[in-house]
C-alpha cells in the first residue's frame, strides 16, 4: 500500500518539527523561541509544498484527498464534520489567543525561589538535593590544598563576577547601578548564608534565565555561567564566596528545612 501524498507531506512536516524540538531541547538544551520555530516551519512548509507539487501529477495526487472530500457525494458526512470542526477550532484558537487572562499578576518577586530537583549541565544531570561541593571536604582533610582551591576561586571571581557583585562581594560592582534587580550582596546575611552550596551551584550555572516563574517579573542579568565556566570553576568560586565573607553554607538538617 502506498502512503497518500498528502499524508506523506504531513509526515515530513511532523518529522522536521519534532526534529527541531529534539535538536534544541534535548541535544543543545536551549529553549527555541516560538517565533523562530514558526519562521523555520514556514520555510519548511514552503519547501515541502514545492517538492510535492513539482510535477502536475504530484500536485494532483497531493490535492486528491482534499478534492474528494469537497466534491465526492459519498463523503457528505465527513465533509460536514470537517466544515463544522475547522471553523470552530479556528474560532476557539482566536478566542484563546485574544481573551485576557484572569491569573493574578505575580507582584512580589521571590528572591530565593525553590530550585528544580535536577539541573542539566555539562552533558549530565545533577541532583540538586544531593550534590555537594567536591572541594569542601578538603577544608578538614587537606587545609593547604583547600587554601589553593579558594584562591583559584578568587581568580575566577575577579575575572568574571566582580563587575556586578563588587570586589568586596557587596553587590556594588561597576555595573551594579544599571541593573534591576541589583546584583546579590554576598556580605548580606540574606544571601549565601541562607543557602546551600548546591543551591548556589544551580543559581550560578543557570543564572537569570534559569530562574523559575516566581522570580519574575524582573529580569535578572545574572549570566548563565555553565556556558563560560567549568564545573570545577563554579565549585571553587563558591568556596571563595563563603571564605571571603566568612559565612558558612547552610546544610540540610538545619532548623528550617
Ligand atoms: C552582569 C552582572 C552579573 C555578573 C557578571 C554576575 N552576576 Fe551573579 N547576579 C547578578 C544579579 C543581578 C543577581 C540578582 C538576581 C538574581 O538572583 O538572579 C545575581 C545573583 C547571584 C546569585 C544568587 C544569590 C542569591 O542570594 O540567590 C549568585 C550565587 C551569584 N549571582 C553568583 C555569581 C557568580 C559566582 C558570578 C561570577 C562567576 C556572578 N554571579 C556574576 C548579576 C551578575
Amino acid at each position: 500500500m502506498r502512503i497518500p501524498k498528502l499524508l506523506q507531506a504531513v509526515l515530513v512536516l511532523a518529522v522536521v518539527y519534532f526534529g527541531f524540538i529534539v535538536v534544541f531541547d534535548v541535544i543543545l538544551e536551549q529553549v527555541i523561541p516560538s517565533s523562530l520555530l514558526a519562521m523555520y516551519m514556514f520555510f519548511v512548509v514552503a519547501g515541502v509544498f514545492m517538492v510535492f507539487t513539482f510535477t502536475d501529477a504530484g500536485a494532483r495526487q497531493l490535492a486528491a484527498p482534499i478534492k474528494a472530500l469537497v466534491e465526492d457525494p459519498s463523503r457528505r458526512l465527513a465533509r460536514n464534520i470537517v466544515f463544522v470542526i475547522l471553523p470552530l477550532a479556528a474560532g476557539w484558537y482566536a478566542y484563546e489567543k485574544m481573551s485576557p487572562s484572569f491569573e493574578a499578576p505575580v507582584e512580589l518577586r521571590s528572591i530565593h525561589p525553590a530550585p528544580p530537583t535536577t539541573l542539566k549541565a555539562y552533558g549530565k544531570s545533577f541532583d540538586i538535593i544531593k550534590m555537594e561541593n567536591p572541594f569542601r571536604h578538603l577544608e578538614k582533610d587537606k587545609p593547604d590544598e583547600f587554601r589553593k582551591r579558594v584562591s583559584e576561586g578568587a581568580a575566577v571571581y575577579i575575572q568574571n563576577c566582580h563587575f556586578c557583585h563588587g570586589d568586596k562581594l557587596d553587590g556594588k560592582g561597576p555595573y551594579a547601578q544599571a541593573l534591576n534587580p541589583v546584583p546579590a550582596n554576598f556580605q548580606d546575611v540574606g544571601t549565601i548564608a541562607q543557602l546551600q552550596e548546591s543551591y548556589l551551584f544551580w543559581r550560578i550555572a543557570s543564572g537569570g534565565p534559569g530562574l523559575p516563574k516566581e522570580a519574575a517579573p524582573w529580569i535578572s542579568s545574572m549570566p548563565v555561567w555553565k556556558d563560560f565556566l567549568s564545573e570545577e570553576e563554579i565549585w571553587k568560586v563558591i568556596l571563595f564566596l563563603y571564605d571571603y565573607t566568612g559565612q558558612r553554607p547552610r546544610s540540610f538538617g538545619g532548623d528550617h528545612g
